[in-house]
C-alpha cells in the first residue's frame, strides 16, 4: 500500500481512507472534539473546546512539524461525512544525544456506530508507512490501556508521574527570586538548560528554534496542549531557570507545572519556594475567572525529579506515571543508530574494552552483536533456531523497556519468567542498559 500521497484507499461498504485536506479542518475540530469528550475519564472529559482548537493549530498552516494532510480519515462516501481519525505528528527525540526521528500518532477516534470495523487498524497501516517515509525510527503515542499494543507497540516511556500538594502545605516563605514571562530572546538558553534536565533520563525530545517559537507563543489561547513559559530570575533580574504550566486548573483544581529546569550551579532548596509559591497565587487567579477554587499546586514532572527530593514535605501526594507506547520495527537497525551512546555506557562500565559476540534472544528471531575493544561493530537480527542458544533472551517485546531505561534487567527477569540470561549476558545488558526513567515533553 502506498502512503496516500494524494490518493484514496476504498475500505468497501461505502467507505473510504484518504489523507485529510485543509477543507477538512473544521468538521475535523468539531469531530475530534466530540469522540474524545466522551470518555468516562474526568480528566480527560473536556467541556471546553480545547481539543478542536489543538486540531485547527495543527491544521492551520502554523505548526513547525504538521501539514494540512497529516491526518488520515475515514469518510462516508454517501454523505461526505467523516467517521474515524488520526494523525501522525512528525518530531525529534535523542537517545542520550543521539537525534532520531518519531512519528507520534495522536487524536486516534471512530464514530460510536462506525467502531470495530479494523477502521483504526487500517489508518495505522497508513500512517506506520507515512512514519517511515519520513525516516523515522520510532512511533510513539499516548492511549488507552492495552489498545495500541494490537499495532506493535509495548509501553514502556513514563507518562505522567505527579506530586500535588494543598495550600496549606506549601512554604509560606519564598524570597530572593522573582517570576516573569518568558520571551522570545530567552528560548535560546532555556533551550539549553532543557536539554541539560532531559540528560537525566534516556530519551528526551529535542526542540528546533521555530519548536521552541511555536511553544511559547505558536500555540492559540484554549489549544489543549499550550504550556505558559515562565522565567525563574534571581533578585538582581539573572535568570535562573524556567518552568512552564498549563494555562487552566485540572479538574482535581490544581495548577499543574509540566516543565521546570534550573541552570546548573542553582539551589533547588532556594528556588522551588518561589516557583510554588507562584503556581499557588496562579491557580487562585485562573480558578476564579472560572468561578471554582484552586486546591493547591501539582509538580507533573515524571517519575523523578530534583524536585520531588526537595519538596517532599510540600508535595506529599504521590501520582505514579502511567506510560507511553512506543513501536520499533528496526530494531537491529536502531542499536546501530545508538552505538556511539551504548560506547559511552560501556567505557564507564565494568565491562569497558569488551570484545567479543553476544546474541539476545526474542525466541523466534534473535540480535547477533559483535563487540571489538568496547566499540559495536556489528549488530544483525537472525531467525533463531535454538532458543537456548542465547546470551540472554526476552519474550515479547520486553526487551524495549531495557533499552529505554523503563525497567531494569532485575525487573524483567522478576516480571518475566522466560526472560533470563547466562553470566556474560547478564554483565553485558546491566552494562549496556541501567534503569533510567525519561520524561518526555513532545511535540503536540
Ligand atoms: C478506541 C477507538 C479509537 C477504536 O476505534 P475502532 O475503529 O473501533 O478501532 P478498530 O476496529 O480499528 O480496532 C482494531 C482492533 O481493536 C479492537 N478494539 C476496538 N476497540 C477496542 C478497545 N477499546 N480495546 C481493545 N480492543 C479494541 C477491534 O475490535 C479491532 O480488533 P481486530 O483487528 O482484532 O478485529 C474507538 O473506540 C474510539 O474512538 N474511542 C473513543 C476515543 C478514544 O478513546 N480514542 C483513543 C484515544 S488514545
Amino acid at each position: 500500500m502506498s502512503v496516500l500521497h494524494g490518493l484514496e484507499q476504498d475500505l468497501g461498504n461505502g467507505l473510504l481512507l484518504r489523507r485529510s485536506r485543509a477543507e477538512d479542518m473544521e468538521e475535523l475540530a468539531a469531530f475530534n472534539q466530540r469522540i474524545h469528550s466522551m470518555d468516562d475519564d474526568e480528566d480527560v472529559r473536556d467541556p471546553q473546546p480545547r481539543l478542536a482548537a489543538w486540531t485547527r493549530d495543527l491544521m492551520g498552516g502554523g505548526h513547525p512539524r504538521f501539514g494540512a494532510e497529516d491526518f488520515t480519515v475515514v469518510v462516508e462516501q454517501a454523505s461526505g461525512r467523516i467517521v474515524s481519525a488520526a494523525c501522525l505528528i512528525s518530531q525529534t527525540w535523542d537517545y542520550e544525544g543521539v537525534p532520531f526521528g518519531v512519528g507520534r500518532p495522536e487524536l486516534v477516534g471512530t464514530e460510536p456506530a462506525y467502531r470495530r470495523r479494523g477502521l483504526i487498524r487500517a489508518q495505522f497501516e497508513v500512517l506506520h508507512q507515512l512514519s517511515r517515509s519520513r525516516g523515522e525510527w520510532v512511533q510513539a503515542i499516548t492511549g488507552i490501556p492495552y489498545y495500541y499494543r494490537q499495532f506493535g507497540y509495548e509501553m514502556l516511556l513514563n507518562l505522567g508521574g505527579e506530586r500535588r500538594g494543598f495550600a496549606a502545605q506549601l512554604p509560606t516563605q519564598a524570597q530572593g527570586y522573582t517570576v516573569r514571562p518568558a520571551q522570545v530572546d530567552d528560548l535560546p538558553w532555556i533551550a539549553d538548560c532543557e536539554r541539560l534536565g532531559g540528560r537525566r533520563g534516556v530519551v528526551h525530545c529535542v526542540r528546533s528554534p521555530a519548536e521552541w517559537r511555536y511553544e511559547l507563543d505558536g500555540a492559540c489561547e484554549l489549544n489543549v496542549n499550550r504550556k505558559v513559559l515562565m522565567v525563574l530570575t534571581h533578585a538582581s533580574g539573572q535568570p535562573v531557570g524556567f518552568f512552564a504550566h498549563e494555562p487552566y486548573v485540572r479538574p482535581s483544581n490544581v495548577l499543574a507545572a509540566t516543565v521546570l529546569e534550573l541552570m546548573e550551579g542553582v539551589s533547588w532548596y532556594d528556588a522551588l519556594p518561589c516557583v510554588l509559591r507562584y503556581l499557588l497565587q496562579k491557580g487562585n487567579e485562573i480558578a476564579a475567572q472560572d468561578g471554582k477554587p484552586c486546591l493547591g499546586v501539582e509538580l507533573a514532572l515524571g517519575e523523578e525529579h530534583p524536585a520531588y527530593q526537595v519538596a517532599e514535605r510540600w508535595l506529599p501526594v504521590v501520582k505514579k506515571p502511567y506510560a507511553w507506547y512506543v513501536r520499533l520495527s528496526d530494531l537491529a537497525g536502531f542499536l546501530r543508530l545508538i552505538a556511539p551512546a551504548l560506547e559511552v555506557r560501556l567505557a564507564q562500565s565494568l565491562y569497558a574494552g569488551v570484545s567479543g559476540e553476544f546474541k539476545v534472544g526474542f525466541y523466534r528471531t534473535g540480535l547477533h552483536l559483535t563487540f571489538e575493544a568496547g566499540r559495536l561493530t556489528a549488530c544483525e537480527a537472525y531467525e533463531l533456531e535454538r532458543w537456548q542458544a542465547v546470551d540472554a533472551a526476552f519474550p515479547g517485546l520486553s526487551f524495549l523497556q531495557l533499552l529505554f531505561g523503563y525497567r531494569s534487567l532485575d525487573e524483567l527477569r522478576n516480571a518475566f519468567a522466560d526472560c533470563w540470561t547466562n553470566e556474560r549476558g547478564r554483565a553485558l545488558l546491566t552494562a549496556l542498559f541501567p534503569r533510567k526513567p525519561s520524561n518526555v515533553w513532545p511535540i503536540s
